[in-house]
This record gives structure tokens, C-alpha cells and sequence, in this order.
């Protein structure tokens, strides 16, 4: 069974109504706190900062060709730090030679090395999908591929999706279907959503959405405000 089933999120006989399962049931949008600050304004405030640093399967290098700019040096950081191996990746257009362990996991150097905490380890077991980058257009599972795989790739994080300070078609529908809660999943959702739009393969149908997002869990249950959003951006992205 998937998490993406049809008609929005599934649900256990522990879990509320609301989907909050057995957490205290969520604020409602509009309800100020004490400081006056609403739910709504404090995830508009982390989604706008969220989305747009970072501004989420298979799919050829080609359709997301524009994933990779011409490379940039990278900062003095990365190379300094100890390990046996010397890889050369580009990250989000960014040359980087780095010393790495032979057992140094790509999320760990990518959040770690190179400080792009955008993509989240939700399982570390490749279970959720919270660390879902691109590896030459194709979707990984960052969490299960070590970082000396990667010599001479092109990796694009979620900080990548944005092109001009402008954010992705994919990025823009999130904010706008409120397609997160707490935001955890959010980044692995954009980039397979991401990747998902770009793959021929996958039939636009709602159905045929869910199984594909499959791999990325939400544990808030935003699978319906998620699939609305990725649909949103198929239109626009056609229409683009
Ligand atoms: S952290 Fe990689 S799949 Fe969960
Ligand atoms: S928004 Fe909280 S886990 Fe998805």
C-alpha cells in the first residue's frame, strides 16, 4: 500500500480525522497565538525562506538540462576536510573537489561538507524519499549512495531548483497549495515531483501521480494539498 492513495492521505485506526493521528489536532489557519502570530503566517514565513533557498523516478539528463549551468569554482571549503578519496562533483553549478572516506554518504557531504541542509535524512534506510536529489537528471536516493560513486557528476539539490531568484513551477505550487506542514518531507517531494513531470513515462492522471511519488513519505499526510500542487505545475509548466 502506498501513502499516495487515492482520495488524500491514508489512515490508521489510531489516527484522528484530521490526520494528525495521535498528536493534538492541528491549529486552524487563521487561529492567532498568544503573540499573535498565525499558523498560517509562520509556515508562509518558513515556506518563503524554505522554498526559496531552495529555490523535489527516472528520467534522462537531457529534460532537466537546464539543471546544469556551466560549473563555477567552488568556495576554498571543500577540499580541506581529511579522506583518502578525491571526488569532483558539480553541485547546482558549483565545481567542488572534495577528500572524502570511502564510506562518506552523499546526504551527509551534501549537508554536511557543502552545507546544503536542504535535503533532509528522514530514514536513512532509502524508505521516505526526504533526501531525494538529482544525479544527472536521474532521482536518488542520497541517504543510500556514497559520495565516491559520484566522481564527474552533476547533482542538483533542492537549493538548485530555482533559476534567477525565481522559484520552480514546482516550488511556486507548494507554496501556494499549502502542500506542506511541517515541511520535513518537503524538499524530497519537490525534487521527485520534479522528476516525475519530466518523465514521459509517468501518465498525468492522479493515480498515476500517487504511485510515482510513492517513495516520499509525508508523515503530516499533505498528500492531497501535494498532489494538487504537482498537478497545478503540470499546467503551468505546459503552458510555460
Ligand atoms: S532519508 Fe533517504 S530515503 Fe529516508
Ligand atoms: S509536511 Fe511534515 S512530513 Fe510532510
Amino acid at each position: 500500500m502506498t501513502a499516495y492513495n487515492d482520495g488524500g492521505r491514508e489512515s490508521s485506526p489510531g489516527e484522528s480525522a484530521n490526520g494528525a493521528g495521535s498528536a493534538p489536532a492541528a491549529p486552524r489557519d487563521d487561529a492567532a497565538s498568544p503573540g499573535g502570530v498565525t499558523r498560517r503566517g509562520f509556515l508562509q514565513s518558513i515556506g518563503a525562506s524554505g522554498l526559496a533557498v531552495a529555490g523535489t523516478s527516472m528520467m534522462s539528463a537531457a529534460v532537466l538540462a537546464d539543471e546544469a549551468p556551466p560549473a563555477t569554482p567552488a568556495p576554498a571549503e571543500a577540499a580541506n576536510a581529511s579522506g583518502p578519496y578525491t571526488v569532483h562533483f558539480i553541485v547546482n553549478g558549483v565545481a567542488h573537489k572534495l577528500n572524502v572516506e570511502p564510506n562518506a554518504v552523499l546526504l551527509d557531504v551534501l549537508r554536511d561538507r557543502l552545507h546544503l541542509t536542504g535535503t533532509k535524512k528522514g530514514c536513512d534506510h532509502g524508505q521516505c524519499g526526504a533526501c531525494t536529489v538529482h544525479v544527472n537528471g536521474v532521482s536518488v536516493n542520497s541517504c543510500l549512495s556514497l559520495a565516491v560513486m559520484h566522481d564527474g557528476d552533476q547533482i542538483t539539490t533542492v537549493e538548485g531548483l530555482a533559476k534567477n531568484g525565481k522559484l520552480h513551477p514546482v516550488q511556486q505550487a507548494f507554496w501556494e497549495h499549502d502542500a506542506y506542514q511541517c515541511g520535513y518531507c518537503t524538499s524530497g517531494q519537490m525534487m521527485s515531483a520534479v522528476a516525475v513531470l519530466h518523465d514521459s513515462r509517468v501518465p498525468a492522471d492522479d493515480h498515476s501521480l500517487r504511485e510515482a511519488m510513492s517513495g516520499n513519505i509525508c508523515r503530516c499526510g499533505a498528500y492531497k494539498n501535494i498532489v494538487a500542487a504537482i498537478q497545478d505545475a503540470r499546467g503551468k509548466m505546459r503552458r510555460a
